[in-house]
């Protein structure tokens, strides 16, 4: 508890220095110092507080998980041996192992919100958005905009506190919606309720510079694996790292047999509609689409891993069509490095999820190669071709979706290595 808050926590570079020493002591190597000397200052910044974004909270995601750091219960690939080599601070994400046991790793990803280049370059614009050319307190600039005083007056999300923030999910906000985010935000001390009473004005803070970057981690926060979502699991955050659950990556799949890849077609298909259409009555539909942002993990189960380009239109409250012409644009509108709008919700059509995973995913795994060696049913590719294809009709482009469906739930393999939905598939056709 006390971890959570920065002014209870150890040092960062004491918290790591720790966790170094640990490494070479595991793997018996002798703790080398480069140069001999003291480990030089600006390597030791890179690699604590600056490599980890601390120095820059709260304009950051949060500290939910620096205990863990601490603790050692996160350990990061190839950073230190065989070389004294220190994590290139340059880059966006690193995979680690997590364990929170010390027995089982599991794997993980931790990421920043954004590139570094674009971090750098939004913090740069916010001095300057206040008049400063060279450096200046970017918490205090936030501050004091009339967004945030706004939000921090407020024990309520309202959609005035979001408008002209370039977040897909934040294009056409219900009340609801908002107030699933407040109710479902982890990075607080005590989670669940859907006013803000318990969130410090720090906490705002750290909420809204959130929601302007990448809204990543609250889609992972708001719809939980847990609850049948098919998003990784969202474990925290340390300064502007935040991590989640790791998976394969979906293109690994490419070279494997066909039963594979159909498995994952179809699960890809069954998601997208899961998406659109559940009991929540969110429609949660892609803006963009690309192979990367599925993964694929042990027990065969597809995950969503990047989940920043997911649009949300509340089926039960719906949303207001804009209609005024007031601008919006704020420094905070532009802090993910685009101020670029995806399209208004209106504009959206019912199969556009479809259109977009047929065109850049599902071509991929399924092929007219398969149709000669491997024995996929032509009626895969032509019906593929009817769902890649945006001029079609809504209607026709579902009817292809529910034929491919069918059509490749027998390629499914039905074994143990499919955990997910064995052994219940031998007995059901709906696992
Ligand atoms: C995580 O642990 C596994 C098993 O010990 C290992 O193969 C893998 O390389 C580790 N991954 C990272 C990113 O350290
Ligand atoms: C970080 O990486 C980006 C893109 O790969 C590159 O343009 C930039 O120069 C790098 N910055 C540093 C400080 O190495
Ligand atoms: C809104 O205002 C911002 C900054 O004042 C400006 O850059 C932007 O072009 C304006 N957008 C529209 C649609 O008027
Ligand atoms: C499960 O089925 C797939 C596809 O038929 C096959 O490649 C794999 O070897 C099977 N695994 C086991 C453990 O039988």
């Amino acid at each position: 508890m006390a971890l959570r808050s920065l002014s209870y926590m150890p040092s960062a570079e004491a918290l790591l220095g720790a966790w170094w020493y640990h490494w070479f002591l595991c793997l018996g190597l002798p703790l080398v110092v480069p140069n001999s000397s003291p480990v030089p200052s600006q390597d030791t910044n890179s690699f604590t507080r600056g490599f980890l974004g601390l120095d820059k909270c709260n304009v950051c995601v949060g500290t939910s998980i620096c205990k863990k750091l601490y603790k050692e219960q996160i350990r990061f690939e190839r950073w230190l041996p065989p070389q004294l080599h220190l994590p290139s601070d340059n880059r966006t994400s690193y995979e680690a192992n997590y364990t929170d046991d010390s027995e089982t790793w599991r794997p993980v990803v931790l990421s920043r919100l954004v590139s570094p280049d674009l971090h750098q370059l939004a913090d740069k614009n916010i001095c300057i958005s206040a008049g400063k050319r060279k450096s200046c307190s970017i918490e205090a600039v936030l501050r004091a905009t009339p967004r945030f005083q706004n939000l921090d007056k407020s024990n309520i999300l309202l959609p005035s506190m979001v408008q002209g923030l370039v977040t897909p999910m934040l294009r056409c906000p219900s009340q609801r919606l908002l107030d699933r985010i407040v109710h479902r935000y982890f990075e607080v001390a005590d989670v669940g309720s859907v006013q803000m009473k318990h969130f410090t004005s720090k906490d705002k803070l750290r909420l809204l510079y959130t929601l302007a970057v990448n809204q990543q981690p609250l889609i992972l926060q708001m719809f939980p694996g847990t609850e049948g979502w098919p998003f990784p699991r969202y474990h925290g955050s340390c300064g502007r790292l935040m991590m989640w659950a790791g998976c394969r990556p979906l293109r690994n799949l490419y070279p494997s047999p066909l039963a594979h890849r159909s498995d994952a077609a179809y699960q890809i298909l069954h998601t997208t509609q899961s998406l659109a259409s559940n009991s929540l009555h969110f429609h949660l539909y892609y803006t963009s689409v690309s192979e990367d942002i599925f993964g694929i993990a042990e027990d065969g189960r597809i995950f969503i891993m990047d989940a920043s380009t997911i649009g949300i239109i509340d089926l039960k409250e719906g949303f207001q069509t804009e209609a005024d012409t007031q601008n919006h644009t704020d420094v905070f509108s532009c802090l993910s490095g685009s101020c670029t709008r995806t399209p208004p919700c209106e504009s959206i059509r019912p199969s556009q999820s479809f259109t977009l995973i047929c065109r850049h995913v599902l071509s991929k795994l399924l092929t007219s190669t398969d149709v000669q060696s491997s024995g996929l049913p032509r009626r895969v590719i032509t019906e593929l071709t009817v769902c890649a294809d945006p001029t079609q009709s809504d209607q026709k482009i579902h009817k292809a979706v529910q034929i491919l469906k069918d059509t490749l739930q027998p390629f499914r393999p039905c074994n143990i290595s499919y955990g997910y939905r064995y052994p219940e598939c031998r007995y059901s056709d709906k696992f």
